[in-house]
């Protein structure tokens, strides 16, 4: 299976610093990305058309959206829309990202809601799910990782997703934190997650790609791509210096 690898730039760069990022990204892929490999963007809103041009003509770089609105569009003040993101240069976004379930309180109804409208309107999206250290020490990792994926994927048909749909195994406790789930621990959650695909969408559920996210850095980019299931990885704080993302792209 191709490999993603995706950046999630957060809220971080101006229009200028994310196009010069990306334009970095761009030289470097010309040369550089291996080939089975994909490269996603996720910047903030105000740089998806920069980094949109700065990826013209390549095709195995795009970009998405951090965050859409569910709804088509309306009376929404400071939401933006899944058509705006296409407009924008975007053709994937992220949906159920933790801080977007933690901070911002969405609910995993909302997330699954929030995922179908998208592909109803013509994005790709990118799935994340993951437990909290809390709910990983009270045994509760498959509860939680079926409970986010039955709700993610309400409606949905995997035989319409093959092509538009990716997840992320993101453990909150390794966001942003420096720890790294360990081999072992990625292993145990990407089976996990590939069985409970299987279950809830029965045929064509092997195809669809899971990426594994939390405190990737090029040190430990390697050996996580080489771990079953583990088809990409999803980069926050090692994303944003144009360098650093290029050796994961390579790794
Ligand atoms: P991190 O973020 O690589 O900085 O841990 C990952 C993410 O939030 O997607």
């Amino acid at each position: 299976m191709q490999k993603i690898i995706a950046a999630n730039w957060k809220m971080y760069k101006t229009r200028a610093e994310a196009r010069s990022t990306a334009e970095d990204l761009a030289k470097a892929s010309a040369y550089c990305l291996p080939r089975e490999r994909q490269v996603l963007v996720f910047p903030p809103f105000t740089a998806i058309a920069d980094v949109a041009e700065a990826f013209a003509g390549k095709a195995r770089l795009a970009v998405g959206g951090q965050n859409m609105h569910v709804e088509k569009e309306g009376a929404f003040t400071g939401e933006v829309s899944a058509r705006m993101l296409l407009d924008a240069g975007a053709s994937w976004v992220l949906t159920g990202h933790s801080e977007r379930r933690h901070i911002m309180g969405e609910s995993a109804a909302l997330v699954g809601a929030k995922s179908s409208s998208a592909l109803a309107q013509g994005l790709k999206v990118m799935l994340c799910i993951g437990e909290t250290l809390e709910e990983r020490d009270a045994g509760r990792l498959t509860e939680v990782l079926a409970m986010q994926l039955r709700a993610g994927l309400a409606g949905l048909e995997a035989e319409n997703l093959s092509g538009r749909m990716a997840f992320a195994y993101e453990p909150v406790w390794a966001i942003g934190t420096g720890k790294t789930a360990g081999p072992a621990e990625v292993l145990e959650a990407h089976a996990v997650t590939r069985a409970l695909l299987g279950d809830i969408l029965r045929n064509g559920a092997e195809a669809l790609p899971i990426l594994y996210g939390g405190s990737v850095k090029p040190t430990n980019a390697g050996e996580l791509l080489q771990l079953d299931n583990v088809d990409g990885l999803l980069v926050g704080g090692a994303s944003l210096e144009a360098q650093s993302f290029a050796q994961i792209i390579e790794a």
